[in-house]
């Protein structure tokens, strides 16, 4: 094992950063000089290095690019309003992210490597850091097989990047999502709760339907009766019925445990509402919007943030909502914000200084 000393660090001679407008990232554009590489062989990480951003050197027998073992995590990293990097609590995705590499088989990544890596990346590109309202910088860890040998078992071999990316909001408008019933993204006993990167790629072909049909995004159900909800494409979901929020709970292990949801729950409790994570069915949902008791519904990310949903359909069943009347979801979003910029105490300590 390493420790923080142990990171090697070779900086860019000319840094690109005077190519990127700040005034208009979009989401995964644009990223840092550098990134941070360690790779995994004979039972141990290696040693870590920051180095130039730069292309890999791939054979194509490797490993990740045939079984799919290859994770992530999203994260970002805010300036606030003293000028200071704070990263957005960096030790629930880290947890998050060893609990995806025991469902791959994979090595776990050391807290050193995680962490202290990620908080010397930054340092080393915190100019990279944008300055105004709503963005931030956005951090991807990744691990992936790395043997070159084409047998299904788990690799002995692998690789840990961190990438940096500054970015601005994921969703700038209200969304309108489709309820799925005909694709599924994970049943119980599945890998729904990893953050594996083909729980991403299995979804586009219903995401590109949706988008066929005008949609921006699905809203995944379950795997056999299709009507009890998981959570959209890039986000967890949550309906606001009066006082109460219901979001679809952890146990069958089908949707991620998002960090922003954990977020989510905490503030709105705080904000006086009754949180209830269970099973929710769309039956309850349309129940809910004819009798005009469900008054919001948003998603939670690290990407999307908190991204109001305008329209929901479910077959041919059409629910909308006049956003820009809505308290509750923009109250929630301008707290979260306020302690991720500093300009709200941070209670829970969720802000970790870089
Ligand atoms: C995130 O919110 O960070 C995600 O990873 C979701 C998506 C952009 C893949």
């Amino acid at each position: 094992m390493i420790d923080a000393m142990d990171i090697q660090i070779t900086k860019v001679e000319r840094s690109k950063i005077n190519e990127v407008d700040f005034n208009n990232l979009p989401f995964g554009r644009y990223f840092t000089d550098h990134m941070l590489e360690v790779d995994y062989a004979d039972g141990e990480w290696k040693t870590a290095e920051i180095k130039p951003y730069q292309p890999l050197l791939l054979e194509p027998s490797l490993a990740a690019l045939h079984y799919g073992q290859a994770i992530f995590e999203g994260i970002k990293a805010y300036r606030n309003k003293d000028g200071h990097a704070y990263i957005f609590r960096p030790y629930d995705n880290f947890k998050r992210f060893n609990i995806s590499a025991e469902r791959m088989q994979m090595p776990a990544v050391p807290e050193e490597i995680f962490i202290e890596g990620l908080r010397r990346l930054i340092q080393v590109d915190k100019n990279w850091m944008p300055n105004k309202e709503d963005y931030s910088l956005y951090i991807r860890p990744i691990m992936f097989a790395t043997d070159t040998s084409i047998g299904v078992k788990p690799s002995d071999t692998y690789k840990f990047i961190i990438l940096l990316s500054p970015t601005g909001p994921y969703y700038a408008a209200p969304m309108r999502i489709y309820v799925e019933e005909k694709y599924t993204r994970a049943a119980p006993g599945g890998v729904g709760f990893a953050k594996n990167a083909g729980n991403y790629g299995g979804s586009l072909k219903a995401a590109a339907d949706a988008k066929a049909r005008g949609y921006d995004q699905v809203l995944w159900t379950d795997s056999t009766e299709h009507k009890w909800l998981q959570e959209v494409g890039t986000m967890n979901v949550f309906f606001i019925f009066g006082n109460k929020a219901v979001t679809p709970s952890l146990e069958e292990g089908t949707i991620l445990e998002g960090v922003t949801r954990d977020s989510a729950i905490t503030v709105l409790k705080e904000m006086g509402l009754t949180v209830e994570e269970r099973k929710i069915n769309i039956d309850e949902v349309i129940d809910g919007y004819k009798k005009g008791t469900l008054s919001e519904l948003f998603g939670t990310g690290t990407a999307a943030t908190i991204s109001p949903i305008k329209e929901l359909r479910y077959k041919d069943f059409v629910m909308q909502f006049e956003t820009e009347k809505w308290k509750i979801s923009p109250t929630l979003k301008k707290l979260l914000t306020d302690i991720r910029e500093g300009r709200k105490e941070d209670k829970h300590g969720w802000m970790v200084k870089v």
